[in-house]
């Protein structure tokens, strides 16, 4: 295998530049070229690609988002789309990908292998921490420590004017930014998708918790569980408590990745580029218990990495 191409796809997320990086400096190192395909399998579909070398990855290792920008392809899904996509992997010669991305880029990279016999490798970049066959997907780390910073701030003025704040967080389906970021943050209450909570529980635990003096509470709630503004408008209702809403956004994908995801993302990517050059193909790359592991994709896509439990009961007990 002489050329691969690399690619991110879905929702960018912090610390893709540094497996774009790892990718392209670990298959040079090994005397491969790298193809940067540009704005997902749309570039892929389009022809959009470029050479890279040592130096088009230079100064990116800090940065959020992705160079080689990114899409959620649409006309990839179709048998139309990915036929064009194979002239262009024939037509630039290309022998392997590495697709950066969540389950969505996953499940097309699965296609793809399938139908055209292009080896690929998966490595998981979302900030939603679902996928499976890793404990830490690219991304979350950085979003988590955002949330966890919004929090600090917003304690702060919750303290100073007796209120209850409703923090609303990403993470599609999946609770783990709300939970990690709760707990790490102290949250009163976090509305995840996978332990439902009723209004009325929640008032609940609002009420008893000012009965015993609290002044201020913070309640994070994930964006699967419920919408933030029509927490914040029931439990008003409910309790007349003056309560205010902050919904994070997009801010959670942004931002210079933590030290944490440029690590991952480094071992991540150098370890994709070793298992297409070992003749690997159709795998995931993941870090579990520390040490990198590769999943089938087609077990990748179908499982999800659930949130630990135990993890929600202890933010339940120490937020009392
Ligand atoms: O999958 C990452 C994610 O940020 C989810 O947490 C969120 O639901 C979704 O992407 C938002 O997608 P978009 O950027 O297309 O609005």
């Amino acid at each position: 295998m002489q050329r691969l191409g690399v690619l991110t796809s879905g929702g960018d997320s912090s610390g893709m530049n540094a497996a774009i990086r790892a990718v392209v400096r670990k298959a040079i190192y090994h005397g491969r070229e790298v193809m940067g395909i540009m704005r997902g399998y749309n570039g892929l579909i389009e022809g959009d690609m470029q050479p890279m070398n040592l130096g088009s990855v230079a100064d990116i290792i800090h940065r959020g988002g992705t160079i080689l920008h990114t899409a959620r392809s649409e006309l990839f899904k179709t048998p139309e789309g990915r036929a064009k996509a194979y002239a262009n992997v024939q037509r630039f010669g290309l022998q392997g990908l590495v697709v950066i991305g969540g389950d969505g880029s996953f499940r097309g990279a699965l296609q793809f292998n399938r139908e055209y016999n292009i080896p690929v490798i998966g490595v998981p970049g979302t900030i939603d921490n679902d996928i499976y066959g890793t404990d830490y997907s690219i991304g979350f780390d950085t979003a988590v420590n955002t949330v966890v910073d919004a929090i600090n701030k917003i304690r702060d003025t919750a303290t100073s004017h007796e209120r209850t704040f409703i923090i609303e967080v990403m993470g599609r389906d999946s609770g783990w930014i709300a939970l990690t970021a709760g707990l790490a943050g102290g949250a009163e209450t976090i509305l995840i998708p996978e332990k439902p909570l009723s209004i009325d529980e929640l008032c609940d635990k609002l009420m008893r918790g000012y009965k015993r003096g609290k002044l201020h509470s913070i309640i994070i709630v994930a964006e699967g569980a419920a919408s933030g503004l029509e927490v914040g408008r029931q439990i008003k209702e409910k309790t007349g408590f003056d309560t205010k809403v902050t919904i994070l956004g997009h801010l959670q994908r942004g931002g210079t990745p933590t030290a944490f995801d440029r690590n991952l993302a480094s071992r991540l990517g150098a370890a994709a580029v070793d298992l297409l050059l070992a003749g690997e193909s159709g795998k995931m790359v993941g870090m579990i218990s520390g040490k990198v592991v590769a999943t089938d994709l087609q077990q990748a896509v179908q499982k999800k990495q659930l949130i630990d439990l135990d993890m929600y009961t202890l933010a339940d007990i120490l937020s009392i």
